[in-house]
């Protein structure tokens, strides 16, 4: 009953003075960060500044150490770890530097796999995959396994795995950071189609010019956010007010 529940009228990200400490190291404190419906953000900050902390949190791939984190409206500290799982996967998709597909299975099966929690049917599972991977414009790559794709395309069939369930939010950190520039400018591409559909994406970059052309951009050093462009103004989402 969690996956899916997104009332219109709650952010999708909310920190309120959130901290991770590593021992003595702060990796991230009194974090303050709201991101609404809709939005398409930018996070950038040196090297060890705590952007990947920050990501994992909002990911609920971990816990913070001080403060609240509520994804689509419910308080992340109030579920037990089976329901966290549920809500990320009803709620988060995933994007890394990395890639993060197995060996020896199908760009088809990786993205269908995806879907595995969802319940569906395998033959419903690889009909989802497949339209998703045409729509990242992978459908002549179907039955190529990982290591005869581009850096370009591994991360294009990356997206799909994490937007195949039609997660509303997408979390990508450095998507761009292992592509040569050509390739990153057709997943940025790929990310902003996503936001224009009506996901909400986070992207971690070290790229000025990516975060610069984005709606939003949250800087981060040393642990703490330094500044926020803050939410453009966005029209109000059908039905929202009414609640208010
Ligand atoms: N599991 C861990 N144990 C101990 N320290 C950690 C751990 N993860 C991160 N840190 C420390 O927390 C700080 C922030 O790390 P984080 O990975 O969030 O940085 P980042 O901004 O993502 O850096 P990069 O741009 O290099 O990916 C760093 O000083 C790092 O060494
Ligand atoms: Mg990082």
């Amino acid at each position: 009953m969690i996956p899916g529940a997104t009332p219109a009228f709650h952010p999708v990200i909310e920190l309120a003075g959130v901290g991770r400490s590593y021992g003595d190291v702060a990796a991230l404190a009194e974090a303050d960060l709201v991101v609404h419906r809709g939005e398409m953000l930018a996070v950038v900050g040196p090297s060890g500044s705590g952007k990947s902390t920050m990501l994992h949190i909002m990911g609920t791939l971990d816990r913070p150490s001080a403060g609240t984190v509520a994804i689509a409206g419910h308080r992340v500290d109030s579920l037990d770890d089976r329901e966290v799982s549920a809500l990320r996967a009803g709620t988060i998709g995933f994007v890394f530097q990395q890639f993060h597909l197995t060996p020896g299975v199908s760009v088809l099966d990786s993205v269908a796999d995806g879907l595995l929690y969802s319940g569906r049917p395998r033959r419903e599972r690889r009909r989802v995959a497949e339209e998703t991977l045409r729509r990242v414009g992978l459908g002549h790559r179907l039955r190529h396994e990982p290591h005869r794709l581009s850096g370009g395309e591994k991360q294009r069939v990356a997206i799909a795995r994490a937007v195949a369930g039609d997660p509303p939010l997408l979390l990508a950190d450095e998507p761009t950071g292992a592509l040569d520039s050509r390739s990153g400018a057709v997943v940025m591409e790929l990310l902003r189609e996503l936001h224009e559909a009506g996901t909400t994406v986070v992207v971690i970059t070290h790229d000025r010019d990516i975060s610069a052309s984005l709606p939003r951009e949250v800087g981060v050093r040393d642990g703490r956010i330094e500044h926020d462009t803050g939410a453009p103004q966005l029209p109000a989402p059908a039905g929202a007010g009414v609640e208010r």
